[in-house]
């Protein structure tokens, strides 16, 4: 969670590093700080519950020079949302500064230590600890900066990312990481770090992304430089990214979870581009055609993932043992890590991921590698931790996605889990050939389908309004719809605090019919396919207990139409490609609902983006 940055160089540090937390805040943003060593070697601290633009406000008018200084955009673990508790902390001498991410597991015990030791925090929240003990080995020993954070890291247990001043060497900014990511961007004669690339995008293409338990030491004019915490020195790879990366703007959408709905067929062609070939009548992933003799001897695959990437990896399962007839389980990452499973070196791991830096799927990651397992990553954001730590994988290429409610990495996530099926299947033999071919034409038509479904936006903005009464909603679907449907409720849930379940919708009867009544919105998925009558059925055990009906259905549906109260029509297609059209008017219901009741579409309450703590 959370997002840091620092700066150091000829440039002013303070708009820099407000323009870099308001390019992190998706990641926390319940409070915000900065400190920077002010041209009179003053140690400022701006600190302010709420967003950045509060902590902005807060500033106007203070002294805000400076060439050197880091910040905090955050998303409290311990401790409320308070000023006292936003970051950047100060050491009790004054003499260290710090921005965190992550959690310090131990750090009621080292504050209780430093406590006896007449120490007083000023704070409730677990990183004042580092802060502190910084001190505190500092004065045991006239130390470098480098070695008292060599101390201090290894005192700790738990996640971290940190950016440190020193007032004692005002022209060096520190930073370190343990299971939270943190880049560092190399400028000519100045230095970035970053939880993620956006504040970096722009001054430099130029990034080293620290591994576990580093720390670097950087000082203008002189090269990077990064020692671990055994003080070996490290050397790392300077690697160039792409100069917008990173960048990202609403593009005259009113938010950025809009605009991301309304990008998904563009995304969806960047995702298939190099890798669906209609002409060749191919479908390749590069990683499957590197990693070909691991895969095809898989046995099993195991999909990890949390939340929207679970549901992707629903619908894969479904894919992979459809197409490729070899078995596949769905874990959430956090049920993984902690389950002892049964996972060896014929299985194959795909772990889904938007960020790339979810702690839980990291986890799960590690373990399922120390069993001997080959790990698969479908990440979105290039360079995180996840496709670093994985064996070979599968960029999606959606581009940045800000809005905390994840919209188009989930279709690129079920775009790219098609196609590896495909791959799989075709080089296995278990697809024939007219399938093959047939997914392969209808992959290249989805994008063009999608924008004809968009085009339902301003009806379903006006069926918003109706249900904006609602406390709950359901929402139900079979087979590949059946994820589609638990996506759709975890969608409205996240934005328009709505209490939603979704449902496979046979199992209705086994008990969540019990809730329906006159007043219960129940959104239905009945396109066209192996299962409409089915479907047709549950859509009559609805309406006969009054449950109001807002279906998805196939164009041109009359049945279903003449029983639901409401029907959104969308293109048919192949069944396990229907959850990528059938998705849109589930992501822009939740959306307009959310907008119809007031709330902050982007920055939903409690949550963050990339969730980098357990
Ligand atoms: C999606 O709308 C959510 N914000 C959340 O469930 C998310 O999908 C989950 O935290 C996993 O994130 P990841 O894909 O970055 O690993
Ligand atoms: N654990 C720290 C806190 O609660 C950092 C949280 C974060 O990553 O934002 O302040």
């Amino acid at each position: 969670m959370c997002g840091i940055t620092g700066y150091i160089g000829y440039r002013e540090a303070c708009p820099i590093l407000t323009e870099g937390l308001r390019r992190l805040e998706y990641r926390g943003y319940d409070s915000a700080g900065i400190a920077l060593i002010a041209d009179n070697g003053g140690l400022n601290i701006y600190k302010e519950k709420g967003r950045v633009s509060d902590l902005e406000n807060s500033m106007a008018g203070k002294d805000t020079s400076g060439h050197i200084g880091i910040a905090h955009t955050r998303w409290a673990t311990h401790g409320e949302p308070s000023a006292v508790n936003a970051h950047p902390h100060v050491s009790s001498s004054g003499r260290f500064a710090i921005v965190h991410n992550g959690i310090i597991e131990n750090y009621a015990v080292i504050r209780k230590n430093l406590e006896q030791k007449g120490y007083v925090f000023r704070s409730s929240t677990d990183t004042e600890v580092l802060v502190q003990l910084a001190d505190y080995v500092a004065s045991l020993q006239d130390s470098d900066t480098v070695t008292v954070l060599q101390k201090v890291l290894s005192e700790v247990v738990g996640a971290y990312a940190i950016a440190l001043l020193d007032r004692e060497h005002p022209d060096r900014l520190y930073a370190a990481r343990k299971s939270s990511p943190l880049a560092v961007g190399i400028g000519d004669g100045e230095f970035f770090v970053a939880s993620d690339i956006s504040p970096i995008a722009g001054y430099t293409d130029k990034v080293v992304y620290l591994d576990d338990e580093e720390i670097a030491e950087m000082h203008c004019g002189d090269s990077l430089h990064v020692v671990n915490l055994a003080n070996v020195e490290c050397r790392h790879e300077i690697i160039t990214v792409p100069e917008n990366l990173g960048k990202a703007g609403k593009d005259g959408f009113d938010h950025f979870m809009l605009k991301e709905i309304f990008e998904q067929p563009s995304c969806l062609t960047d995702c298939m581009r190099g890798r669906v070939d209609v002409a060749g009548k191919t479908v390749t992933l590069s990683a499957v055609r590197e990693h070909k003799d691991r895969l095809l001897a898989a046995e099993r695959f195991i999909i990890v993932a949390c939340g929207t990437s679970w549901h992707a990896g629903l619908i894969g399962k479904q894919m992979i043992e459809s197409f490729c007839r070899i078995p596949a389980e769905v874990a959430y990452a956090s049920e993984f890590r902690y389950s002892n499973p049964v996972v060896g070196s014929s299985d194959v791991v795909i772990a889904i991921s938007q960020s790339g830096e979810t702690a839980d799927t990291l986890a799960a990651i590690e373990l399922a590698r120390s069993k001997g397992a080959f790990i698969y990553g479908i990440c979105n954001a290039v360079g995180s931790s996840i496709p670093r730590a994985t064996d070979t994988g599968s960029y999606i290429h959606v581009g940045p996605e800000i809005g905390v409610a994840s919209t188009k990495a989930f279709t690129g996530q079920v775009t790219v889990l098609a196609m590896l099926a495909l791959d799989i299947a075709k080089e296995k033999n278990t697809i024939d050939d007219r399938t093959y071919a047939e997914m392969i034409e209808e992959l290249a038509t989805i994008p063009e389908k999608m924008r004809v479904v968009l085009r339902t936006n301003d009806r379903i903005a006006s069926l918003a309004k109706m249900f904006t009464y609602a406390k709950n909603f359901i929402y139900l679907g079979r087979g590949y719809s059946y994820p589609v449907a638990l996506e759709g409720a975890l969608k409205l849930k996240e934005i328009s605090y709505i209490h939603a379940e979704g449902y496979p919708a046979a199992e209705m009867k086994h008990g969540p019919i019990a809730l329906i009544d006159e007043e219960m919105p129940v959104v239905i998925i009945a396109t066209h396919n192996a299962l409409y009558e089915k479907i047709l059925s549950n859509v009559q055990e609805i309406k006969a207990r009054k449950g109001r009906v807002i279906a998805i259905v196939s164009e041109g549906d009359s049945t279903v139409s003449a029983i639901a109260d409401t029907v959104i029509e969308i293109p048919e297609t192949v069944e396990c490609l229907d959850p990528l059209l059938v998705s849109v008017p589930l992501q822009l219901l939740a959306y307009h609902i959310a907008v119809c009741k007031g709330k902050d579409v982007d920055r939903p309450r409690n949550l963050a983006k990339s969730v980098t703590v357990e």
